[in-house]
C-alpha cells in the first residue's frame, strides 16, 4: 500500500515538474534551454520601454561553481522578460588558474546561453584577476585596463582599481571633461563604500576617485568585491552599489552601517538595469529568483 502511494506522489510529482517547466519553457528567451533548477515567478521590477537601454550586473563570479551557474540560469529566464543586450562584470572574474580551460568552466561554459545570445560582456578588472583577461574576447576590454564605451544615452567607465595611478586618474579626466551622454556611470572591483566586513570601504580608492565623480556629474558607480549586495545611500549626489555576490557568497557579512540604504547577504544575486530618459531603474534578484531590492534614480542636477 505503502509502496503504491509513494509511487503515485513520484508521478504526481513529476507531472508537476513537467508542467511547471512547460509553463516556465514560454517564457523562456527564444533557443535558450528551461534551466534544471526550480522555476520561481519571474517578478519584473523595471519597465521594459522601447527602445531604453537595458543591461545586467554580475560581480565576482569566477569560481564555476553550481551556484554561479544557478544565478546564471535564472539571468536566461529574466532576459525572457527583459531582454538586455550586455552584462557589466564587476571583477574577480575567474579565481584560481586561469588556463584556456579556465576561462572556459568559470565564464564561457556558465553564460554559454547569454552568448550564444549576443549579449556582450564587458568586464573590469578585480584583485584575482591577472591582466591577460584585457586580450580574452568575450570580456571585450579590447586589451585595455580601464576604457569607455557608450550605449544610447549612457557612458560607462571601466576602470582598474587595482591600481589607481596617475595615467589613468589623467584619462578619467580628461574623458568626463569631454563626456556630454545623460547619464555616466563608472565600474570598477573594489568599493567606494561597502558596510561589509571582509573588506569593507576602500577609503584610499574613495578619496582619489570621489572628487573626480563630482566634479563631472557621474551618476552612479558600481563595483564588487565583496560577496554581498549593498545599495549606498547616495554619498554627495553620487548613488553607489556593491554587487559582488554573482559567484562567490559571504553569508551574514553586512554589517550595520550609517551608509546602508538596502543589503542582501543571504545568497547569491545579480542585478538588473534599464534607462528610461531621465530614469534608471534597477533590480537585484537572488539566485532562487527572490527580488531582493529594486528602484529607480531619477538624473541627478549637475553643475
Ligand atoms: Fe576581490
Amino acid at each position: 500500500m505503502n509502496r503504491i502511494l509513494a509511487s503515485v506522489l513520484i508521478v504526481a510529482s513529476l507531472v508537476f515538474a513537467t508542467l511547471g517547466n512547460a509553463t516556465y519553457a514560454q517564457t523562456t528567451a527564444k533557443g535558450a534551454k528551461v534551466a534544471s533548477s526550480p522555476a520561481s515567478p519571474l517578478k519584473l521590477s523595471l519597465p521594459v520601454k522601447e527602445g531604453s537601454v537595458r543591461f545586467a550586473v554580475i560581480g565576482d563570479t569566477g569560481s564555476g561553481s553550481d551556484k554561479q551557474r544557478q544565478v546564471a540560469d535564472e539571468m536566461v529566464q529574466y532576459r525572457s522578460v527583459f531582454p538586455f543586450d550586455f552584462v557589466l562584470m564587476m571583477g574577480d572574474n575567474l579565481y584560481g588558474s586561469e588556463s584556456a580551460k579556465d576561462f572556459q568552466t568559470k565564464f564561457s561554459d556558465v553564460y554559454k546561453q547569454l552568448l550564444d545570445n549576443n549579449v556582450k560582456f564587458y568586464a573590469t578588472l578585480g584583485n584575482h584577476d591577472l591582466p591577460i583577461q584585457v586580450n580574452y574576447q568575450n570580456f571585450n576590454m579590447n586589451g585595455k585596463e580601464y576604457y569607455r564605451f557608450k550605449k544610447g544615452n549612457i557612458a560607462f567607465y571601466s576602470l582598474n582599481s587595482n591600481y589607481m595611478d596617475k595615467k589613468q586618474v589623467q584619462w578619467l579626466e580628461t574623458e568626463l571633461a569631454k563626456d556630454t551622454s545623460d547619464w555616466k556611470i563608472a565600474f570598477f572591483h573594489h568599493p567606494p563604500y561597502s558596510s561589509a566586513a571582509a573588506h569593507g570601504s576602500d577609503e584610499q580608492l574613495r578619496e582619489v576617485l570621489e572628487p573626480i565623480f563630482v566634479k563631472y556629474g557621474m551618476n552612479v558607480v558600481l563595483t564588487g568585491h565583496d560577496h554581498v549586495y549593498e545599495r549606498i545611500k547616495p554619498q554627495k549626489g553620487i548613488y553607489y552599489f556593491v554587487s559582488g555576490a554573482g559567484g562567490r557568497l559571504r553569508t551574514g557579512d553586512v554589517k550595520s552601517s550609517p551608509f546602508t540604504e538596502k543589503s542582501f547577504d543571504r545568497d547569491m544575486h545579480f542585478m538588473l538595469w534599464e534607462a528610461v530618459g531621465n530614469n534608471l531603474y534597477f533590480q537585484a534578484i537572488s539566485r532562487t529568483g527572490e527580488t531582493v531590492d529594486s528602484g529607480v534614480i531619477a538624473k541627478q542636477k549637475t553643475k
